[in-house]
């Protein structure tokens, strides 16, 4: 068994937890990598809702679905930190890619405050079953705040309703990305 690497290991969690026909979160559409492999979890009864603050970003998500003949995302030009007011309905599952898009300006990068807030709203959102993952890249410029900002939060959530985990490769140079994944177990309500 070879051990996972962070991109595979998120694929591997949201392929577990996504069903053809559900809807799902990418929080950081990018180039729209993630947005991309979510359209395939979900099928073409499902949905995808992928967001960015960048045009930029928004162009090259949009561009790479139409390439790949993907009709069941909407890509929102909008901070992940208003998804409620786009998303009502069930989900199950998100993703976040935190930090800076490559080959774009490094200065506009993800933040722990807004990241939280996203959560929070995504976590009401799930399905019990579900699963958010975050690829926590700290290795830019407040890059380490947000991490901290961020682990601070996941760690507080309630373990009866939240399950937490961290996977990371732990001897390797230069700040290697690593996971967050919260699976929720129960409603909160209840
Ligand atoms: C590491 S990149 C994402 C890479 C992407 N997942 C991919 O497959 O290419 C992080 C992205 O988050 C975006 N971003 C920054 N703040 C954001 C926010 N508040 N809401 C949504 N996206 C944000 C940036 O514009 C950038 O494109």
């Amino acid at each position: 068994m070879r051990l996972q690497r962070v991109i595979q290991y998120a694929q591997t969690l949201l392929s577990h937890s996504i069903e053809k026909g559900e809807i799902a979160v990418d929080g950081t559409a990018g180039n729209g990598h993630d947005t991309l492999f979510l359209s395939q979890l979900v099928g073409e009864s499902g949905h995808v809702y992928a967001f960015d603050v960048q045009q930029q970003a928004v162009d090259a998500t949009q561009s790479r679905l139409t390439e790949h003949g993907v009709t069941n995302a909407t890509v929102i030009l909008d901070g992940h930190e208003n998804v409620a007011n786009y998303v009502g309905n069930e989900i199950a599952g998100a993703i976040f890619n935190l930090g800076y898009l490559p080959g774009a300006d490094h200065s506009i990068v993800t933040k722990g405050n807004t990241t939280i807030v996203a959560i929070e709203q995504l976590l009401q959102l799930l399905k019990v079953g579900g699963i958010i993952v975050l690829v926590i890249y700290h290795g830019h410029e407040g890059g380490k705040e947000e991490r901290d900002e961020v682990l601070r939060f996941v760690s507080s959530l309630p373990q009866k309703y939240v399950h937490v985990l961290r996977y990371e490769f732990i001897n390797q140079q230069n700040d290697p990305p690593f996971i967050v994944a919260m699976e929720k177990v129960k409603p909160f309500q209840s």
